[in-house]
């Protein structure tokens, strides 16, 4: 296969973790006879800095024309100041949107090895695999009015959602985890919050064509704390924007580190791949960040994007492997009160010594 992937590294930390995803899509396009091309573009604080927009116009063009586009993360404190739309951050969501990404999926799941590097007791640990189903496109992040008032100086935001935007994603959630353990969480508000009480009634009429998959409601507190006590319990998570946002940050401290989480944004045309995580400036440049997140993601570009299964298979073993071996980055270093198995096993490594491992387990 010839497939054109167009690289948005970003600020911070994304160029890293970026190069570590590159390489180990190089890596599987020589050992499966894949020609991938690619073609990195500013965008982000990169772009600003160039006196760019945050999405400049020959960037969104390369992103709507490839076959996949692969992202690191937006966000540079030193544009913290500017109003949303022109900030790092309002380049991604106008990127989301201009490709009509409407389901954003992101699964999180217990790696072997990494029970002990998140905050809950292994035995509560065990077994968690679930993805975050989140609609991307709606909700609070676009809502209008939003702004400062005129009038009296007060400043609001709007969370609506219509029928369909909320029919799309759902059957997204559904058509998945028939795929799956076929259950689906909804997630919502709906004991204060009018769209809670419409996204309520749409899942469940979308639910209808999907008698193999049980669903159940949960309201987002209630959920936030039993992904705590109980993540193991989740199947597909499906739920608006800002509580998906919330939500799948939790799922990956939860599950060791949030720099273990990819995400695949899908939607009618090329998909959007990118890692949970953001720019984390407080270890940019110190070679530090776990490139897990991206190259799964790669990962999800291949299965989500390309139709390329087995690649992908092979890119998630190569993963396990290099964390079976002991090898960690330094957020998913056993804590001091672990065991001394888990301890003696862990060996602190940099991103690069990292992505090296996951790379040289690529060969057939
Ligand atoms: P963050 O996700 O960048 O970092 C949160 C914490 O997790 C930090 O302590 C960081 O060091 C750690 N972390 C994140 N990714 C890691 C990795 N791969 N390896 C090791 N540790 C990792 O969130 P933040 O600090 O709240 O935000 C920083 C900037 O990133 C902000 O400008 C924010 O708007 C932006 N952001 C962008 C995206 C995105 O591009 N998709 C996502 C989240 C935040
Ligand atoms: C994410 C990020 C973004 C979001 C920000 C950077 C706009 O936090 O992808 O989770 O809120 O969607
Ligand atoms: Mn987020």
């Amino acid at each position: 296969m010839k497939a054109h992937i167009v690289l948005l590294p970003g600020d911070g930390i994304g160029p890293d973790v970026i190069a570590s995803a590159v390489r180990v899509l190089e890596r599987i396009g020589a050992r499966f006879n894949h020609t991938f091309n690619f073609t990195s573009k500013a965008f982000g604080g990169v772009a600003l800095h160039q006196k760019l927009p945050p999405l400049p116009d020959d960037t969104l063009a390369a992103a709507r024309s490839a076959d996949a586009v692969l992202l690191g993360a937006a966000g540079d404190p030193a544009f913290d100041h500017l109003p949303p739309a022109q900030r790092p951050e309002g380049g991604l969501l106008r990127l989301r949107t201009e490709l009509g990404v409407f389901a954003n999926l992101r699964p999180a799941r217990s790696w072997p090895g990494l029970e002990e590097a998140g905050p809950l007791k292994p035995s509560v640990l065990a077994g968690t695999d679930l993805v975050v189903v989140r609609e991307l496109l709606g909700g609070l992040y676009y809502g209008t009015p939003r702004g400062v008032r005129e009038t009296n100086g007060a400043v609001v935001n709007t969370m609506i959602y219509t029928t369909p935007e909320v029919e799309r994603v759902a059957h997204a959630a559904f058509r998945l985890a028939q795929k799956r353990r076929k259950h689906v969480t909804s997630v919502d508000k709906a004991n204060v919050l009018e769209v809670s009480q419409l996204w309520r009634r749409v899942v469940t009429d979308v639910a209808k064509s999907y008698p193999d998959v049980t669903l159940s409601h949960q309201l987002v507190d209630s959920c936030a704390m039993k992904l705590a006590l109980a993540p193991a319990s989740f199947d597909v998570v499906l739920t608006e924007n800002m509580f998906g946002d919330i939500l799948s940050d939790e799922a990956g401290a939860v599950c060791g580190s949030l720099g273990l989480l990819p995400s695949a944004s899908l939607g009618p045309g090329p998909g959007l791949f990118e890692p949970v995580h953001g720019s984390a400036p407080d270890i940019a440049g110190q070679g530090k960040a776990n490139p897990v997140g991206a190259i799964a993601s790669a990962a999800m570009l291949l299965t989500d994007g390309l139709g390329l299964h087995e690649e992908a298979a092979v890119i998630t073993r190569a993963i396990e492997r290099a964390l079976a071996s002991g090898l960690r980055t330094a957020d998913i270093m056993p804590p001091a009160g672990g065991t001394a198995a888990a301890r003696d096993k862990a060996r602190l490594v940099s991103t690069t010594e990292f992505t090296d491992a996951i790379v040289g387990g690529l060969a057939g």
